[in-house]
């Protein structure tokens, strides 16, 4: 796989200094995992739409959705190498890349509501854990959201008993695997484009994820049971190769940086939407039981999960964790 991206790098850096370079567009390629009509897809797009008009066609955005270029640990290595220029990969798939940080946000319950995730990310926080990613050639541009994660399997999860041996796909994070070990469950790591077959198939037994991630997948014609959890967070960081970012004429990047700020606000203003509507439709097609989680079962997986966060403290840094906490669950008036 390496090589294919490293000749797909050389044939976009080819094209750079070919004879039609200087009428030619600037080309964006930004690659992702999901559906186009998710939060992340339709942020895409609209992203295209508005920095190919800032730019009067300057730029030109091509979006590669639903995994079609690269699934999740080749899109970041294609990212370093120059072969696509954007992406906006999943906060939990941070740790092979050596930003283990990232991880905080997947630790259990630590986001009470969006108004948190808001404050994090446009404070100091979210700023400071973008700004780890230069080092390793990539720039940070924004956090969109998508939202909390419901349980799925084949059997109900309501108590923490039923996870007893339930193989989970999970994202690339430590503190995932954690947090289902904590339950019993066995986790294993999956790329998102591969989780509907291992479910069909019975190589993973559930997951958790966003009802619009798991609509949008079909989760729902193969899994009997949703429980809604909300038990912890997804959401996405827009990076882009920085060497390409930097080398931009300057203007171009002040009209990229004004539709990327526009993309932000849409795809966050959609996201919560989005995912109501995936729980209205998956309902609808009567294939899946739901179950709300009553207050007296979120306590009893809050307690289990409580040491997940001791557990992890080494790995995503205490007092990130305690910054974190203090920062999402600060009184505003
Ligand atoms: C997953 O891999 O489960 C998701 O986070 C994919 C995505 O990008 O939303």
């Amino acid at each position: 796989m390496k090589k294919l991206i490293l000749a797909a790098a050389s044939i976009a850096a080819l094209a750079l200094v070919g004879p039609a370079a200087a009428q030619s567009p600037i080309v964006i390629k930004f690659s992702h995992v999901v559906a186009p009509n998710t939060p992340k897809g339709q942020g895409a797009e609209k992203f295209k739409e508005l920095a190919e008009k800032y730019t009067n066609g300057k730029v030109k955005v091509e979006v590669y959705p639903n995994s079609q270029l690269y699934k999740d640990k080749e899109e970041v290595e294609a990212l370093q190498l120059g072969a696509v220029q954007m992406l906006a990969p999943s906060l939990a798939k941070f740790g092979p890349l050596g930003v283990k940080e990232f991880e905080v946000f997947d630790l259990p319950y630590i986001l009470p509501d969006k108004a948190a995730l808001g404050r994090v990310t446009k404070g100091p926080i979210g700023q400071s854990l973008l700004a780890k990613l230069e080092p390793k050639g990539i720039k940070g541009l924004a956090y969109w959201d998508n939202g909390f994660k419901i349980m799925t399997a084949n059997k109900p999860l309501i108590h923490v008993a039923d996870f007893q041996g339930q193989k989970m796909r999970i994202q690339s994070s430590k503190v995932l695997e954690a947090q289902f070990r904590a339950l019993g469950a066995i986790p294993q790591v999956l790329a998102f484009s591969e989780v509907y077959q291992a479910m069909q198939t019975g190589v993973v037994d559930g997951n958790e994820n966003t009802p619009s991630n798991c609509y949008t997948q079909k989760m729902h014609e193969v899994q009997k049971y949703m429980t809604i959890s909300n038990h912890g967070y997804i959401g996405y960081a827009v990076i882009v190769n920085k060497k390409f970012w930097d080398g931009l004429p300057a203007d171009v990047r002040t009209q990229l940086d004004k539709a990327m700020a526009e993309a932000t606000d849409f795809a966050n203003s959609i996201s919560q939407k989005e995912n109501d509507d995936a729980i209205v439709a998956m309902k609808k097609a009567g294939k899946t039981e739901f179950h709300d989680q009553t207050p007296a079962e979120k306590a009893e997986w809050m307690k289990a999960l409580e040491p997940v966060t001791n557990e992890m403290a080494s790995r995503v840094g205490k007092d990130l964790i305690a910054a974190f906490r203090k920062e999402a669950n600060a009184k505003t008036n």
